[in-house]
């Protein structure tokens, strides 16, 4: 469970690290899993959807529910202890489905795409109280998400606080211009992890993924949402959609089905 002030901390520099969202035998599991899978995707042997950096090189691996991956930890995982102690108080009891994915990093370069925020697309011609309404920091929380770090990982770099404000000019050329995406900004903090700790982190701060080719990166992004009765069915995600197969749901651990019904009818498939 959070504290009030790791709480504080996460609302107003939009990320807060804890050290027990995993128990030490599931953070080994995690790993060797995580390991098997990276493995298997570069050589072609499974591949659910992966964002590939080049041929042969994911730098995201999704899909880890599928029966195909074999790995049944990873969802396993979401429903332990450690992980409903932070997410219930939260969000409640009734969840819909979240995720995990893997972050890793490509073997032949340096890799990351530069500064974004998830789910709001800053753009030039955005006044300040269209960006804020977009942010909307102060609004209750439909969902957690964290980077759980499997081996030490400090690739996610973020602007505290730029969750909550209107962007500065520069950090709008940084968003928006393809040139200077990866330009650094006045401010920016990589998040220090070890092994076995994890960021609780607000998608809509500044943010950007930097990955050395001779670091290896093993961080599992896993989140929650929270279940409630409104909700408008919506075109699915495409990177989710392999999640609608027919064998993914009895894939699930039995308390994942409830929470994947909820998530499953909201989502329009054409
Ligand atoms: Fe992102």
């Amino acid at each position: 469970m959070f504290t009030d002030k790791q709480l504080d901390h996460y609302r107003t520099e939009g990320f807060v690290i804890v050290d027990d969202v995993v128990d030490p035998d599931m953070l080994a599991r995690l790993l060797e899993a995580a390991k098997r899978v990276k493995q298997k995707v570069r050589v072609g042997e499974v591949d659910i959807y992966t964002h590939w950096a080049g041929p042969g090189e994911p730098w995201a691996i999704r899909g880890l529910f599928a029966p195909e991956i074999g790995e049944p930890d990873f969802a396993d995982y979401l429903l332990t202890d450690p992980v409903m102690k932070y997410v219930q108080p939260i969000l409640g009891d009734e969840l819909r489905l979240g995720g995990v994915l893997i972050f890793t990093n490509p073997y032949d370069d340096d890799y990351g795409f530069g500064w974004h925020r998830d789910s709001v697309r800053t753009k030039a011609e955005m006044g300040e109280e269209e960006e804020l309404e977009l942010l909307n920091p102060d609004a209750p929380m439909n969902g957690l998400r964290w980077h759980l770090a499997l081996v030490d990982d400090a690739c996610l770099m973020v602007v505290p606080g730029s969750h909550r404000r209107y962007r500065t000019p520069h950090e709008l050329q940084c968003l928006t211009e393809a040139e200077v995406r990866n330009e650094d900004i006045s401010g920016q903090y990589a998040i220090p992890l070890k092994a076995g700790q994890a960021a609780f982190w607000n998608g809509k701060i500044i943010h950007r993924g930097v990955m050395k080719k001779d670091v290896e990166r093993l961080t599992l992004s896993c989140s929650w949402s929270k279940h409630s009765e409104e909700g408008t069915p919506k075109d699915v995600d495409p990177r989710l959609r392999w999640l609608l197969a027919n064998n993914v749901r009895d894939a699930l651990p039995e308390e994942m089905q409830v929470p994947y019904d909820r998530w499953r009818a909201l989502q329009v498939d054409y």
